[in-house]
């Protein structure tokens, strides 16, 4: 997704936005591209590929200048190519903009611009913006932004810098994240925090609406009306350091260790001290008794991974609450005229709390009276912001594209959701609860004890790499998670693989499995097992190789598969914060022995804020 810096100071700028754009690498781009006042104007770099390639240009012949804008593509409108990369500028070459998100607008405006004589070198939305200011500048390059983006509909974060008023950054907000970094003699722009960690830990986010205009020695946050806004920064209080790869080869395989931390970190302040209760906070989840008695039905709404959470998560609140659960692909949700009324709690799950179709069915909820709770990763997030109440899984910064601890910590919030709402609804008994409580706090060790064994998950995974095709089988809970384990694989192996219910193979996909075909197969719900190994013999008839992930010392089940992987015995309702462990490490370990970026899986992307 696009990342954007911005500097205006007395540094060398090219390095400022060089080094802002390597932290945002994580979030997956196709090229890259600055534009730095230098004494010979406006002049501006980009390379399709990787961060390297605009390096490597700026080393043979670097832009010597203190302001300047940077942008990582990630592409919408028109193919990854040097000319497509941002900044773009207008015809005049006065004007530069480096844009996060899509004008949908932007073919009526372009043709109207074309109209009245200004030619367009790309095929992007994003160099309507520059022509357009171009078109509304007056001599006042606040004033003509204001009027250009009132004339854009979508989503947006800009970066503007004009040659007519080369002491000033202008930055601007609408449905897309920027935010202000606060210095001495200096001011950046980012995409988000650690793109501005290395210069300063003051920040202003900025909000849907709202501009910035930066100079040298000041930040003036606006409303695109122009009212003047008065508001105090935030400061950043944990480290870059926790966003690298602390000896680890890849940032999965360090996310996918730090998981028995994030486990912990996520529980800790929520389990009350006699370990009998969970205790959320009003911001939490602020809702009275009476009022929770309210909530007629759930629906969970999210993209990706988390939207595999909310699967699990419809399981967990459905046994320990008793409340209907509907879980939705969000890019589907808005569109399906689901029924949301005062009565209805929407959970949005996120990790970056940015994803535009999840904001937007957020949005959509609030907007029919519903109430929205919302898992996300990320503080002071757009989801965050907008929600009513925030359960925040405390996973940390996640880099690698695969997400995994961000998984793992969202199945602990519904966890934690789950019983706070069987608790409240009296619906579990407190021995219940309790139980529960006391094997959500053995899941980080056991966690580590799957760990130790990630030579094993290796072998099997060294195996797996070899074939082009395979297939995950599950029952319940152990079918959310074969969704998860396949997702993993395809995003970082480029293996094809496919998840089903177990019960289901025999509808159809039964056809596909022949003499050594690697079938996946989790058996991690004890009540399900016979009819699990039903499914499998069914498989084994036809020649699959079965692995296996089952639970320690359940004999029944080894004799049925080729290779067993067993996870520590725990509550059937936590399984999964188990049984992904493995299926994440197989992933891993599979793109690794077929070469692939595993942290930067071709064509995609960590924060996907286009719908
Ligand atoms: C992208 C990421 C996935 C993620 C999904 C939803 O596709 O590559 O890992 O699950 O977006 O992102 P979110 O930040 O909303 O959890």
């Amino acid at each position: 997704m696009c990342g954007i810096v911005g500097y205006i100071g007395n540094r060398n700028s090219q390095e400022v936005l060089i080094e802002g754009l390597s932290k945002l690498e994580y979030r997956g781009y196709d090229s890259a591209g600055v534009a730095v006042f230098t004494d010979k104007g406006l002049e501006v770099k980009k390379a399709k590929g990787r961060l390297a390639n605009l390096e490597s240009q700026l080393q043979d012949s670097p832009l010597k200048g203190t302001i300047g804008i940077g942008h990582t593509r990630w592409a919408t409108h028109g193919k990854p190519s040097d000319v497509n990369s941002h900044p773009h500028l207008d015809d005049t070459h006065k004007f530069s903009v480096v844009h996060n998100g899509i004008i949908e607008n932007y073919a009526t405006l372009k043709e109207e611009l074309i109209g009245r004589g200004h030619v367009f070198v790309s095929q992007t939305d994003t160099e309507v913006i520059s022509h357009l200011i171009a078109e509304e500048y007056k001599g006042n390059i606040v004033e003509a932004v204001q009027r250009a983006v009132r004339k854009m509909r979508g989503a947006y974060a800009l970066g503007v810098l004009t040659e007519y008023e080369p002491d000033k950054l202008i930055a601007v907000r609408n449905a897309s994240p920027l935010i202000i970094g606060v210095g001495e003699g200096e001011n950046f722009i980012g995409s988000d925090i650690p793109a501005l960690l290395n210069y300063t830990r003051d920040i202003y986010i900025l909000n849907d609406g709202e501009m910035a205009v930066l100079t040298r020695d000041g930040v003036e946050l606006l409303t695109l009306e122009g009212n003047f806004i008065s508001r105090e920064t935030f400061h950043v209080d944990w480290d870059l350091t926790t966003a690298e790869k602390a000896g680890f080869d890849h940032f999965m395989l360090k996310e996918i260790h730090e998981q028995p931390k994030a486990y912990r970190d996520t529980m800790s302040a929520r389990i009350s001290e006699d370990g009998k209760r969970v205790v959320l906070t009003p911001a939490e989840f602020g809702l009275s008794k009476e009022e929770i008695k309210d909530i007629h039905n759930i629906h969970i709404v999210a993209c990706g991974t988390a939207y595999h959470a909310g699967l699990v998560g419809k399981s967990v609140i459905e046994k320990l609450a008793r409340i209907p659960v509907e879980t939705d692909v969000a890019s589907e949700y808005r569109y399906r005229s689901p029924i949301i009324t005062k009565h209805t709690l929407v959970i949005v799950v996120s990790q970056s709390g940015e994803t535009a179709d999840t904001l937007a069915a957020l949005r959509e909820a609030k907007k029919n009276g519903a109430r929205v709770l919302a898992i996300t990763n990320v503080v002071g997030s757009s989801v965050a912001r907008e929600a009513d109440f925030v359960i925040t899984t405390w996973a940390g910064p996640e880099i690698a594209v695969a997400s995994t601890k961000a998984y793992t910590t969202q199945l602990i919030g519904f966890y934690l959701f789950g019983l706070y709402l069987a608790e409240t609804l009296e619906t579990q008994t407190p021995e219940v609860i309790a139980e529960t409580i006391a094997a959500m706090k053995a899941l980080p060790e056991q966690v580590e004890a799957i760990l130790t064994q990630s030579d094993d998950i290796k072998a099997i995974a060294e195996e797996i790499a070899k074939h082009e095709d395979l297939f995950f089988i599950g029952r319940g809970l152990d079918y959310a998670v074969s969704l998860e384990g396949s997702l993993k694989l395809k995003e970082i192996s480029y293996i094809h693989s496919e998840a089903y219910a177990s019960g289901e193979l025999k509808h159809g996909t039964l056809a596909l499995i022949e003499d050594n075909v690697p079938v996946i197969a989790l058996a991690t719900q004890e009540d399900l097992l016979e009819k699990t190994i039903s499914n499998i013999q069914e498989v084994v008839a036809r020649g699959g190789h079965i692995i296996g992930i089952g639970e320690d010392g359940n004999p029944d089940f080894s004799r049925h598969v080729n290779h067993l992987f067993t996870i520590p015995r725990t509550l059937s309702l936590l399984t999964p914060a188990l049984a992904v462990v493995p299926l994440q490490l197989l992933a891993y370990y599979a793109s690794i022995a077929r070469g692939n970026d595993v942290d930067k899986p071709r064509n995609l992307a960590k924060s996907v804020t286009v719908e």
